[in-house]
């Protein structure tokens, strides 16, 4: 089992290639009771800003056909807060891999100096929330704004810097290459997608915030095809995401080209699905005849 799922990103030793998608496994130590921290390869936790966040009011949310709407707003503690607090908590438990936002590419750069400490094993500039007014899906539709973004983290962290990429895009492989140019040491994918419910009664939006972001296993055919062909755009390693609640659904994203994968939504579902996924995909491999799951990377036949 350790050697077939044990695997390197960026630096990082991960004993599976599975993480926790952040803002859907708090700090990873809520999860304590359901999951060895340990058997996952890293935590991308709750997305911190400079400032601690309220988050949006109302209805934060919504559940769907596969899948669910949420439009959190971005609450946390702030940056401050987690590294005086949390961080020291869950530093030796897994990789820490903080996730981060900014209204200004000033914030990004500001909060990845912050964030340049011991315990934290990288960071991750969420440029795609789609759910708060100030909250980043400007640079990640946006080629220039998102380079200058990343470039501004990088030159203020010696940790590797991920970046989260919005499927609410045209062409993701154009700001794929942007980042990778600006400096990006890793890509993952996919944020949620935006969408919108309305209550037929009230007529009102059942969100807050009116509209949220979509995720779940509605969003895989997206995220698997975003991944290929990201993959084929760039030569940084990817992350997938979005609608993985198997080990086939995983498997689907190494094929495509993701050297790791990250569990979001379906943690509301079985907070354990993670320990589940790796055992899974152990066997996968075990069945295929394969020794290590880089043999699965991009091993898609088209
Ligand atoms: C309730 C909720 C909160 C989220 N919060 C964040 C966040 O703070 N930062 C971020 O980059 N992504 C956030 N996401 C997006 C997830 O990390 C992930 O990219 C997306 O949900 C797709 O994966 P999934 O379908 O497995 O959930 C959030 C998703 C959900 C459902």
């Amino acid at each position: 089992m350790n050697e077939l799922l044990r695997t390197e990103l960026l630096g990082m030793k991960l004993a599976t290639p599975i993480l926790a998608a952040s803002g859907t496994f708090g700090f990873g130590e809520e999860f304590e009771d359901f999951v060895d921290l340990k058997r996952l390869g890293g935590v991308m936790v709750k997305c911190i800003t400079l400032k601690p966040r309220r988050g949006n009011d109302g209805v934060r949310i919504a559940e769907t056909p596969a899948g669910m709407l949420n439009a959190i707003g971005l609450e946390n503690p702030g940056v401050e807060k987690f590294l005086s607090d949390i961080l020291p908590r869950i530093k030796d438990r897994t990789n820490v891999i903080v996730n981060i936002s900014g209204s200004g590419v000033e914030d990004y750069g500001e909060l990845a100096g912050l964030l340049d400490v011991d315990g934290v094993a990288a960071i991750e500039l969420n440029i795609s929330c789609p759910n708060v007014k100030d909250g980043g899906i400007i640079f990640g539709t946006d080629e220039r704004q998102a380079a200058l973004v990343t470039a501004a983290a990088k030159r203020s962290t010696s940790k590797p810097v991920i970046v989260k990429l919005s499927p609410n895009v045209t062409d993701i492989t154009k700001i794929a290459r942007a980042v990778e140019s600006a400096g990006a040491d890793a890509l993952s994918l996919i944020n949620t997608l935006m969408g919108m419910q309305i209550n037929i009664h009230t007529r009102r939006p059942v969100l807050g915030n009116v509209t949220g972001g979509l995720s779940g296993g509605a969003i895989k055919p997206v995220a698997v095809r975003m991944v290929w062909q990201t993959a084929q755009a760039v030569n940084i390693p990817i992350i997938g995401m979005g609608g993985i609640q198997s080990a086939a659904d995983a498997a689907e994203f190494f094929l495509a080209g993701a050297k790791a994968v990250a569990v979001g939504t379906a943690n509301f579902v079985d907070p354990s699905i993670t320990m589940k996924i790796a055992d899974d995909l152990a066997t996968y491999l075990c069945g295929a005849g394969l020794k290590n799951i880089g043999e699965l990377v991009g091993k898609v036949a088209v």
